[in-house]
């Protein structure tokens, strides 16, 4: 199976996001990544669920957020109710496996992040909870940083754990990813790329969309 490639605005024209969530799926796109960042859990701010609920009616992509918040909990109903279809949190807050199962009751996929330096334990223990998981290949926060490649030698124990569930392994992988590591992340065993800077900041979105997917072999 060719790597799915979820494509993340934040690296877009923000004062056209619209446009470029058009633009992703007229190229082929899979899904589009919404970053939302509380400028707590992570250094940055980005998109609340009012441009989520004013973006959806602009394409009938998956709606792929990545909830970078201390309380995801208290905005999962809202992200749900604006359109999203797939909600990921973060294992490193407080009552994740909660908020994982709110998610599935609003009938939306849960997901699961881990932050660069956070071990696959805590996210393994909850992995009946989850559909897919989102390892962190940078320090979240920006787009455009380099991939901390250390960070896909946890792909493998998430496969295995999800395998051993009796359920077809998702991981997602989220930072720095560029058509010259895709091959590897795709053998360290993903099914999914997020990309900001390798998708937004190429001149074409559809050949930098199939060169992500094509995974080019840099091993
Ligand atoms: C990082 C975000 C990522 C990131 C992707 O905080 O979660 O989705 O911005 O951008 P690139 O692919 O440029 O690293
Ligand atoms: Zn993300």
């Amino acid at each position: 199976m060719p790597l799915k490639v979820s494509p993340s605005i934040i690296a877009g024209d923000q004062a056209r996001l619209g446009d470029e969530v058009r633009a992703i799926e007229a190229a082929g796109a899979d899904m589009v990544h919404l970053d939302v960042m509380d400028g707590h859990f992570v250094p940055n701010l980005t998109l609340g669920p009012g441009i989520v609920k004013d973006l959806r009616p602009h394409a009938r992509l998956v709606f792929d957020c990545h909830l970078m918040l201390s309380e995801p909990g208290r905005y999962v109903e809202a992200f749900a109710g604006a359109g999203a279809d797939r909600i990921s949190i973060h294992v490193e807050v407080p009552g994740a496996a909660d908020v994982l199962r709110a998610i599935r009751a609003l009938g939306k996929a849960p997901g699961l992040a881990l932050n660069p330096d956070t071990p696959p334990d805590d996210a393994v223990r909850l992995a009946a909870d989850v559909d897919f998981f989102l390892v962190m290949t940078v320090h979240p926060g920006f787009y455009g940083q380099k991939m901390i490649a250390e960070t896909l030698d946890k792909i493998g124990l998430l496969v295995q754990t999800m395998r051993a569930l009796g359920r077809d392994p998702a991981v997602q992988v989220d930072g720095g990813v560029t058509p010259e590591n895709a091959g590897r992340i795709e053998a360290a065993g993903a099914t999914e790329v997020v990309a900001g800077a390798a998708v937004f900041r190429a001149a074409d979105y559809r050949q930098a969309i199939e060169a992500l997917r094509r995974g080019t072999r840099d091993r």
